[in-house]
């Protein structure tokens, strides 16, 4: 039960740029239905270990209860935890930390907000292909080797060594950049952690007609939210994955460790975002 006078809870999201970020408008939506008062800002930190560890401290210093943390913090993030999630370690990045008195507890929920966004549509991979090898890429690697349990993992990325790197975390098998059309005759999901195909980023050049019909296509982009990537994927009868259904299963995870008990993902919260989404891009 919320205190009559209670100060309201509060978080937020840091990161650089941020002013884009829909994570305020999904915290305030859960906020809304529940009834409850909280503060969820999106605050512009700068790219540096300063300028991330005076940020952190001073929301500490305000009775913050949590922030999200995304690019490019994610890793100092960790860094700066006194204590880290087996999530948050292997993935060595965390989007959440969490203060307990002076204490500061990193998670990673952008792993399990994955795999719920999969298992939401009852896709269960077992066969990968993913596309780059960045954090984000880390991040679907592990859900996908320990959650969901895949026992073929590809990834291609065109700088070959980081695409190698990534592949032996988790016993997978890096394939040239080159060569990703005709790596996906049997796989179950395609994943593409790159930036290739955002509003303002350069094309995903790829042919899924080697793809089996039964798998299912993820796309981390969430801007445009229909990516010519999953476009082609539903063309074939495939299933399509966004970048918002990631993006507001991982946050769920933040609401319920610092705001409230309500955060369903729901059509409802969809449409709100999608009218968001739109009213940025003048549609
Ligand atoms: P994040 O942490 O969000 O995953 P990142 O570490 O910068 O961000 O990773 C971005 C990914 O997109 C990388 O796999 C990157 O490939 P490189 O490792 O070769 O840099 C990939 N990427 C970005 N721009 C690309 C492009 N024009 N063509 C192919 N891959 C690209």
């Amino acid at each position: 039960m919320v205190k009559i006078g209670s100060p309201p809870r509060k978080a937020a999201v840091v990161g650089w740029p941020v002013g884009h970020s829909l994570s305020p408008l999904i915290h305030a939506t859960w906020a809304e239905r529940e009834g409850r008062q909280v503060t969820y800002e999106a605050i512009p930190v700068a790219p540096d270990d300063a300028s991330f560890r005076s940020a952190i401290e001073a929301l500490i210093r305000d009775s913050y209860r949590g922030c999200n943390v995304t690019l490019p913090h994610k890793e100092r993030a960790l860094a700066i935890a006194d204590e880290a999630s087996a999530e948050a370690r292997a993935a060595g990045a965390a989007n959440m930390l969490t203060f307990g008195g002076r204490r500061v507890l990193a998670d990673n929920s952008d792993i399990a907000g994955f795999a719920a966004a999969l298992d939401e549509r009852g896709v269960r991979p077992r066969r990968a292909l993913i596309l780059g090898a960045g954090g984000a890429a880390r991040g679907v690697a592990i859900a996908l080797k320990r959650l969901f349990g895949a026992h073929l993992i590809r990834v291609a990325n065109r700088t070959s060594s980081r695409g190698r790197h990534l592949a032996l975390l988790v016993d997978g098998e890096a394939i040239d950049w080159t060569e990703k059309d005709n790596a996906l005759g049997d796989i179950d999901i395609l994943v593409n952690t790159t930036s290739l195909g955002m509003t303002g980023q350069p094309p995903l050049d790829i042919d899924l007609s080697r793809l089996p019909r039964s798998a299912a296509v993820a796309d981390i982009v969430y801007s445009p939210l229909e990516t010519p990537l999953l476009a082609a994927a539903r063309a074939k009868g495939a299933t399509a994955i966004d970048g918002l259904s990631m993006l507001m299963h991982q946050a769920a995870f933040g609401y319920r460790a610092w705001l409230g008990s309500a955060a369903v993902v729901d059509a409802d919260l969809r449409a709100r975002l999608e009218g968001a989404l739109k009213a940025r891009n003048g549609e």
